[in-house]
């Protein structure tokens, strides 16, 4: 690109580090191609802020520790993944692949804030796609303003007139500030919008909502500093042929990361899940061969999943192994150990395997679901549909304790289930007295497949 005036550089569009020449690989953060030239000078005019506050320095015992006052934004799962609803004046970046829902969660928050003055300000759809959108979602809103902009400057001026109770902004990458040269997107224009719409937001004490896009490697396009810059992070994740979405944080100033919230697309938009399990689970009558059920926790929520195995003959020479929702490398690392340690011969079989609903589980503890699904599709057998599983497998073969048993059983007794199988290292301290269902306490792979297949 021919750059008419003002000095370059180059800068890493992954995590925002310059170069005064063209380098393959950013020494920083070791991405590959990331180098960019773009215009850093810097015009001498500043971004206008039209907000004054006066600060002064207080003593920490003399400031009140009230509770900050919250906008309860009438989602119940959003309010969770906050830390109880939106802080006043905080900076939430939600971000997210295209398409997975970003602008749609936006939007219902807006349109669902009755008795609020709520402004989307989109640089990336028309009015008209918006209003379209609305309709689709049902909702009704007289306090729900629309704004096409791409220009911060000029957002800034709407805001300081309309004065509304919340701000989203649909995407960061699309917003250009004139105070920096460079392009819109890129780093340094991100960069710049990002921290004058943070003093903005602090200043008027408004909270605004920043989508931003996730680009192929899973990490929010563009700088990193922006992670720095807002003070909650949200990702919104899922995939993309399912119906189901997550929303999990991976900072909050204002609450716990542990949190996490699940929706569910649906043509009229995303709807809350209450209850996780009853989705996840099939509904089917019979019991199927290559099923287990796992009590699983995602953050700190129980939920039971299903885990579906397919072992077949392989077709082609190298077998295959897929896996979806599951760690690939972990799959076959399973595998090896039923090979290993107990006897079972997969090496020359492929491998299917897949978690209901297009969920990615993290939790360990699936891994005893896994295998018993595995073993249940390669013997033909089917598991018996009231148990379910929790455990982490170590290398050797054991099955390892894993973390807040209680809840996970609670879970599964509320949903029915009638036996559990859990790891012997589990059962220290363990009063299975004030539960009503069963629960199997095993050491060795080996043994639950003896009171599985016998
Ligand atoms: P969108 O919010 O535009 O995603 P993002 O802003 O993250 O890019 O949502 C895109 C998808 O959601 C689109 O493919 C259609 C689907 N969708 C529904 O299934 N139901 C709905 O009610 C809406 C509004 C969208
Ligand atoms: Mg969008």
């Amino acid at each position: 690109m021919f750059m008419s005036k003002g000095k370059t550089a180059y800068i890493c569009q992954n995590c925002g580090v310059q170069s005064p020449k063209w380098i393959g690989q950013c020494s920083s953060c070791q991405e590959w191609n990331t180098f960019v030239e773009e215009i850093i000078t810097k015009n001498t005019e500043k971004i206008d802020i039209p907000f004054q506050s006066q600060s002064k320095p207080k003593i920490i015992s003399e400031i009140s520790s009230i509770k900050e006052k919250r906008i309860d934004t009438g989602n119940i799962e959003f309010n969770r993944i906050l830390g109880g609803g939106l802080v006043p004046g905080s900076l939430v970046l939600l971000g997210g692949e295209p398409g997975i829902g970003k602008s749609t969660l936006a939007l219902q928050i807006a349109l669902g804030l009755k008795n609020y003055k709520t402004l989307y300000i989109t640089g990336e759809e028309s009015e008209q796609q918006l209003k379209l959108r609305s309709d689709r979602l049902k909702f009704n809103n007289n306090s729900c303003y629309i704004l096409n902009e791409t220009s911060l400057e000029n957002v800034f001026l709407h805001i300081k007139n309309l004065e509304p109770d919340l701000i989203i902004i649909d995407s960061i990458q699309t917003m250009v500030t004139t105070s920096v040269e460079s392009s819109p997107g890129s780093v340094t224009q991100v960069r710049e919008c990002a921290s004058s719409i943070l003093k903005m937001a602090k200043k008027s004490s408004i909270p605004v909502i920043l989508i931003g896009h996730i680009n192929k490697e899973g990490n929010l396009a563009g700088p990193k500093v922006m992670e720095h810059i807002v003070d909650t992070v949200l990702i919104f994740e899922g995939d993309r042929n399912h119906q189901y979405r997550i929303l999990r944080s991976t900072k909050n100033r204002y609450g716990s990361t542990s949190e996490m919230g699940i929706y569910e697309m649906q043509h009229t938009g995303l709807r809350e899940v209450d209850n996780p399990s009853e989705l996840l689970l099939s509904h089917s009558k019979e019991s199927l061969s290559g099923i287990a059920v796992s009590a699983s926790i995602e953050c700190v929520r129980p939920f039971l999943i299903e885990t579906q195995a397919l072992v077949s003959s392989a077709v082609y020479g190298t077998p295959q192994r897929s896996s979806t929702g599951f760690d690939l490398r972990r799959l076959s690392m399973l595998l090896a150990v039923l090979e290993k340690k107990a006897g079972f011969r997969l090496s020359a079989k492929d491998v299917f395997l897949n978690i209901a609903g297009g969920i990615k589980v993290n939790d360990p503890a699936i891994d005893l679901a896994v295998i018993c699904a595995v073993l249940s599709s390669d013997l033909n057998i089917p598991i018996e549909k009231s148990y379910c599983f929790s455990g982490e497998i170590s290398l050797a073969g054991e099955i390892r304790p894993v973390n807040r048993i209680d809840q996970r059983i609670i879970e599964a007794e509320k949903l029915g289930f009638n036996k559990i199988f859990l790891s012997k290292g589990n059962k220290k301290g363990f009063s299975g007295s004030k539960f009503k269902i069963e629960t199997i306490f095993v050491n060795k792979v080996e043994e639950v497949l003896k009171q599985l297949f016998a």
